[in-house]
């Protein structure tokens, strides 16, 4: 039995996804045995003692802090301890190795990656980069600064789309849920989907559009990969919409492919676990391009979407693992990873 403070909500376009998935883990996590403390960070950035009844969870309630470097919660000057932070937080802020800085300052145990494995992987350029060199395949990109892109935003274009063939995907470097994404066929519409995600970051990434089906794999520490799974979408591609406001996306588990491909991308997805250095769990996500039959390594999810029916969760149950566990086997893992770190030297 662990003390475990479930952090969620955040200041990231996610908050909402966080809230559905925080309440999920809560319910595992309390049906296992252990005691939840669930902490809603609201849209301002404000820390709360959330009510653990509703569903989803919001982030409201009675004003709290982390003491750092203490390592402990004060709420209305009373200290609360705990053993171990869940941080179900998607997006910048809580998947990208912010938090995870902060709770190495306080020496907290906490489940998932650590911060460099969180924040290169948030990033999807870094990634993609790191990919490239390692062999794997991912689709050929540009990345373009806000600065070049000031300069001459007309240069780039063209610049860019050389060597590219349209249709393109635009998207910030460091998002998730689709947000800031567009699919573009042409010159005029690259230039605004461009500016459109200049909103979101610095960086904005125009990657070649891959006619493919979309294969994701969920990864535990190991590196374990869980059966395949896909997205099946009537049409168009994975927006935010598809994503969780309409039925017009399905998730698939496990994938139906051949015995061939779900050991190469089971062993893709192990290989990028391990690239990255990852621990705790990740989702890997891939494309199967339809003519030429090979996988490309989209990107890699540090938090991803954890009610009890999203991808990752579902991906476990087709390997025989139930959600309960999943969440429990996390938690452990996150303390033996504090343990084990906590024996190396320092000097
Ligand atoms: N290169 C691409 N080719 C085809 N579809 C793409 C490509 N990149 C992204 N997409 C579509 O956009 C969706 C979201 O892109 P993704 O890179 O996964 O961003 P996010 O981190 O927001 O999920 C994908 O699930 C897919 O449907
Ligand atoms: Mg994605």
């Amino acid at each position: 039995m662990a003390r475990v403070l479930l952090v969620f909500g955040g200041q990231s376009a996610e908050h909402e996804v966080s809230c559905g998935s925080a309440v999920s883990v809560l319910r595992a996590l309390e049906t296992a045995g252990h005691r939840v403390i669930p902490v809603g960070i609201d849209r301002e950035g404000a820390w709360h003692l959330a009510d653990p009844s509703l569903d989803p969870l919001r982030a409201e309630g009675r004003p709290v802090s982390l003491l750092v470097p203490d390592g402990v919660l004060s709420v209305g000057g009373q200290t609360v301890g705990f053993d171990v932070v869940f941080p179900v937080l998607h997006g910048p802020r809580g998947e990208d190795g912010t938090l995870q800085g902060m709770l190495e300052m306080s020496d907290i145990p906490y489940v998932g990656c650590g911060v460099g494995a969180s924040a290169v992987t948030m990033d999807k350029d870094m990634t993609k980069r790191l990919v490239a060199a390692a062999g794997i395949p991912t689709a050929p990109w540009r990345t373009i600064r806000r600065r070049e892109w000031d300069a001459d935003a007309n240069a780039v274009t063209e610049a860019v789309a050389h060597g590219l063939h349209y249709p393109l995907f635009v998207k910030p470097v460091a998002q998730g849920s689709s947000i800031g994404i567009a699919r573009v066929e042409d010159a005029a519409q690259l230039m605004s989907a461009v500016s459109g995600a200049f909103r979101y970051d610095t960086r904005v990434l125009v990657e070649q559009g891959i006619d493919g089906r979309e294969i994701e794999v969920a990864v535990l520490d190991g590196p374990r990969a869980s059966l395949p799974g896909e997205v099946v979408l009537q049409d168009g591609w994975y927006t935010y919409e598809a994503k969780y406001a309409d039925d017009t996306s399905q998730f698939i588990t496990p994938a139906d492919l051949s015995e061939a491909d779900t050991k190469t991308v089971r062993s893709m997805a192990e290989a990028a676990f391990e690239l990255f250095d990852l621990s705790g769990l990740a989702r890997i996500d891939f494309f199967l391009d339809r003519s030429t039959r090979k996988f490309f390594l989209n990107e890699v999810n540090t938090m991803p979407g954890f009610t009890s029916i999203s991808g990752f969760p579902k991906m476990w149950l087709a390997t025989g693992m139930t959600y309960d566990e999943l969440c429990s086997g996390l938690v452990e893992a996150g303390i033996r990873r504090h343990e084990e770190r906590s024996r190396l030297a320092i000097r």
